[in-house]
């Protein structure tokens, strides 16, 4: 399929055939989901690939029972991970050092490692703390005072950076998507589930939270719900 062809193909569905499919193409297709672009390459996500059948009845029952999930042949959970920006930044950090030093021009060596730290060593870590939601105000009170004297992202609040998180991870729950229509294989995106019921089944760790969990299989046309429909384009195109 071309490009076009698995954005047309893609649908949300909601039954799915009895037949197995290969856990080691979805496997493949979350790899290539990890290419997603992700807010400053901190990578704060990890994926649930649920196989075993037991799991998934379970799962389906948090994700009320719907028949995207009761019919499912695989899961995948995905999951931020914002509890982990210490450790992604000093990996961050590190790999970064190593790609300057092989890749960077001998001029910029310097700056650029200097610029790395500062990123990964004290801004990432900065941003991404929480301490009930004190931290954040005090981002947005240095945010609005730098902001007199330059352009500045005020977004910077525990909430905001909660959100960009889960932005992340939702860009590479869509790369899944489409990599697994090019597989030949379907999916359902589900925000309709008992949080509290799938993190225990998962034993999720405190920090992490559930994006979406989306559902694997090969579409049965019952599953299909109907034709496409979207608002008409021109309601959400602005060219300026
Ligand atoms: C974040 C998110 C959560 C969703 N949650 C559900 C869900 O819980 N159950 C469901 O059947 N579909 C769910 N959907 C699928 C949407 O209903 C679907 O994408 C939309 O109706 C457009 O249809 P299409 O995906 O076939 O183009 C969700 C989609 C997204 C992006």
């Amino acid at each position: 399929m071309t490009f076009e062809e698995i954005v047309h193909y893609r649908r949300s569905i909601r039954h799915y055939k009895a037949l197995p499919i290969d856990p080691e193409k979805v496997k493949h297709c979350l790899e290539l989901a990890t290419l997603a672009p992700n807010s400053s390459n901190m990578q704060l996500w990890e994926f649930y690939h649920i196989t075993d059948p037991e799991i998934i009845r379970k799962l389906a029952v948090a994700c009320l029972n719907q028949g995207a999930a009761k019919t499912a042949q695989q899961l995948v959970v995905f999951v931020t991970r914002q509890d982990l920006y210490r450790k992604r930044a000093g990996d961050m950090l590190e790999l970064s050092i190593q790609s300057t030093l092989q890749y960077s021009p001998e001029e910029r060596v310097a700056s650029r490692l200097r610029n790395r730290k500062r990123y990964y060593g004290f801004l990432m870590p900065f941003l991404y703390a929480r301490f009930f939601g004190l931290l954040g105000w005090f981002r947005l009170m240095v945010a609005n005072v730098l902001g007199l004297f330059r352009p500045i992202v005020y977004q910077v609040s525990e909430n905001d950076m909660r959100v960009v998180v889960h932005k992340t991870c939702a860009l590479a729950a869509q790369t899944f998507m489409l990599a697994m229509t090019n597989e030949g294989y379907d999916t359902c995106p589900m925000e309709g589930f008992d949080g509290r019921k799938a993190r225990r089944i998962l034993n999720l760790p405190f920090g992490a939270e559930i994006n979406m969990i989306i559902s694997c299989g090969i579409r049965d046309e019952r599953g299909v719900w109907g034709e496409r429909i979207r608002v008409p384009f021109e309601e959400v195109y602005k060219r300026i």
